[in-house]
């Protein structure tokens, strides 16, 4: 078959089962506000939690580094890439989150990539060895996509269902006796469709338990979660317990890109060694290296960014709730308005965006049949009155189109 012709037909499937994903450009920075069409609307669909991508601090920071260490390394780490300010965001990445060392990525996609098969694949001396991953149903598409590339004949792999560690127990029993050499245990801290925190305390126990490494993908807990904004971790008060964590510098921490593991002294080193998504991909660039060594340093210093944050999202989730509208309870700043019907949150998201609010709507396959939705993510960059103004037409939107 001709390859356009096959292209284009799983194209037109795409869009038959309204899968199809459309990009609307931004006229502007990435804010509490954007421009769309020559419109300011609010902006209520970014990761851009702490409003870091538009800081003038943070913007700052980027042009001194690339007037200091240019625009790029063109090397990779181990080459020539390295360059001082790697070394010093890799160190306060690893003060920030509580653990030993840190490793840059280019982006935690490939951090995600990267770490499984570094562990699994490689004998490290020892013949005739199995591991085993116990994997959370609603890990993000990089966790499971890195854990496709372990090798079947030495990883077994189970997956357990969402944030249901009474399951993840049962399946670590089932296998207690069998011999395998690592055990990993590996969730998302906060999973982005709905909101929710994984179980870490039960997840911590049980790891301890069955002598497994407790693996954390904490990119959207990472400056939301916990009073400083160490994450999904500090909120539970376990900074220092949690074997690998995964953290993106791609959306609280200035939203530009980049990733990074953090870890022991040992498991850093080896993944410098071992990772192949580290060693033969380029270094981040000095405008991010040092905006993020400054949006670290904001983080550290001012505590009302996160609070700000945090204000936020308890006024949004409350205010929302009181119009009418059902919301996946919780306490993070990923808002889950639901739906249920696809056309209908389709319909909501185009509606809004004319009413002044840009937010997505997410529908199967991304989320379960029947459970479509608008995904509204609050940021500190946003004002009361930002808010307001988005609260106002849902309200109007919502009793139009008679969902409240
Ligand atoms: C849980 C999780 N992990 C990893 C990623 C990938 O992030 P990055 O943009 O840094 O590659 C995302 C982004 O969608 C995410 O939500």
């Amino acid at each position: 078959m001709n390859i356009t012709e096959l292209i284009s037909s799983e194209l037109s499937r795409l869009e038959e089962s309204k899968t199809y994903k459309y990009e609307t450009a931004l006229q502007s920075a990435q804010a509490g506000t954007v421009t769309v069409g020559g419109k300011e609307v609010v902006m209520l669909a970014a990761n851009n939690y702490l409003g870091m991508s538009n800081h003038p601090l943070i913007k700052k920071a980027a042009i001194e580094g690339i007037k200091h260490y240019g625009y790029g390394v063109a090397s990779a780490r181990f080459l020539c890439g390295t360059q001082t300010i790697h070394q010093q965001l890799e160190k306060k990445i690893s003060k920030f989150i509580g653990t030993e060392d840190a490793l840059l990525f280019s982006s935690s996609f490939a951090a995600n990539v990267g770490f499984f098969s570094a562990l699994t694949n490689e004998k490290m001396g020892v013949e005739n060895y199995k591991d085993i991953i116990y994997s959370d149903k609603l890990n993000h598409a990089s966790i499971i996509d890195g854990q496709r590339l372990c090798r079947p004949e030495v990883t077994d792999k189970k997956i357990y269902n969402h944030g249901d560690a009474e399951h993840l127990a049962r399946l670590l029993e089932e296998d207690k006796d069998k011999d395998y050499r690592l055990r990993i245990i590996a969730t998302d801290g906060i999973f982005s469709m709905e909101g929710d925190m994984a179980p870490l305390p039960k997840l911590v126990e049980l790891a301890k338990n069955y002598n497994a490494i407790l693996f954390v993908d904490d990119c959207h807990g990472l400056g939301v979660c916990g009073k400083h904004g160490r994450g999904t971790h500090e909120h539970f008060g376990l900074v220092g317990k949690i074997d690998v964590i995964v953290g993106t510098l791609g959306k609280a921490i200035g939203g530009a890109a980049g990733g990074f593991i953090g870890g022991s002294k040992e498991m850093i080193s080896y993944l410098r060694q071992k990772a192949r998504t580290y060693i033969f991909s380029n270094s981040l660039p000095p405008s991010i290296v040092c905006a993020s060594i400054a949006a670290f340093d904001l983080l550290s210093k001012d505590k009302s960014i996160v609070k700000r944050l945090q204000d936020n999202t308890a006024y949004f989730r409350k205010e929302i709730k009181s119009l009418g509208f059902t919301i996946i309870e919780g306490t993070h700043p990923v808002v889950p308005i639901m739906l249920n019907e696809a056309s209908v949150a389709q319909d909501m998201s185009a509606a809004l965006l004319k009413a002044g609010v840009y937010i997505k709507g997410l529908w199967f396959p991304v989320v379960p049949k029947g459970e479509a939705r608008l995904r509204a993510q609050v940021s500190a960059a946003l004002s009361k009155k930002d808010i307001n103004r988005a609260l106002s037409a849902f309200e109007k939107v919502g009793k139009k189109m008679h969902v409240i």
